[in-house]
């Protein structure tokens, strides 16, 4: 469960990123700045890891529309995190041609392997993992991604995935 306190704590926009969002706006027409929210949100998420209800209050604030406004927008694609991550996200594919060969085995074993239920972050910070929808590349399954570059990772055994976890473990704790 997702503390109140986590969902609101403070935010405040630097002004650097005040001023990509400003450049991301002045691409719209006047009066259309709302057309930014979806770049804008990915920068808010780049930053934070995540977007809380206050950063999208923040973001509708700046925009000048309703928070409703960002909510639906928010909650309805699946790059965006309504509760905190792991510094890496394993997203598998679970869709039927990757189910075929292997998907669910793969997240049963990044499970194990990580300590970790889907959507929670393990102890050190570094991980989540969760089931996504075809990414497709479903010639070369079971895969997965990881963000934000999304990078692929592709016909997937369990010793694959062992290995992956542990360069990660070096990359993220240097
Ligand atoms: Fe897995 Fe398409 S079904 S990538």
């Amino acid at each position: 469960m997702l503390r109140v306190d986590e969902q609101q704590a403070p935010v405040t926009f630097t002004p650097e990123l005040v001023k990509q969002f400003d450049d991301i706006v002045s691409r719209y027409p006047a009066g259309k700045q709302k057309s930014a929210l979806l770049p804008i949100l990915h920068l808010v998420q780049a930053e934070y890891g995540w977007l809380s209800s206050n950063a999208m209050d923040k973001v509708a604030d700046y925009l000048k529309i309703q928070d409703i406004e960002v909510y639906e927008v928010a909650t309805f694609y699946s790059m965006y995190f309504m509760r905190p991550q792991g510094k890496y996200v394993l997203e598998v594919c679970r869709t039927g041609p990757c189910g075929i060969v292997g998907a669910e085995k793969i997240m049963d074993h990044i499970e194990q392997k990580l300590g970790v239920k889907e959507g929670e972050v393990t102890a050190d910070g570094l991980f989540s993992w969760r089931g996504v929808e075809c990414l497709a590349a479903c010639g070369f399954g079971p895969v997965l991604q990881i963000g934000p570059e999304y990078t692929f990772y592709e016909n997937l055994t369990n010793h694959s995935v062992d290995q992956l976890i542990a360069d990660l473990k070096v990359k993220g704790n240097n």
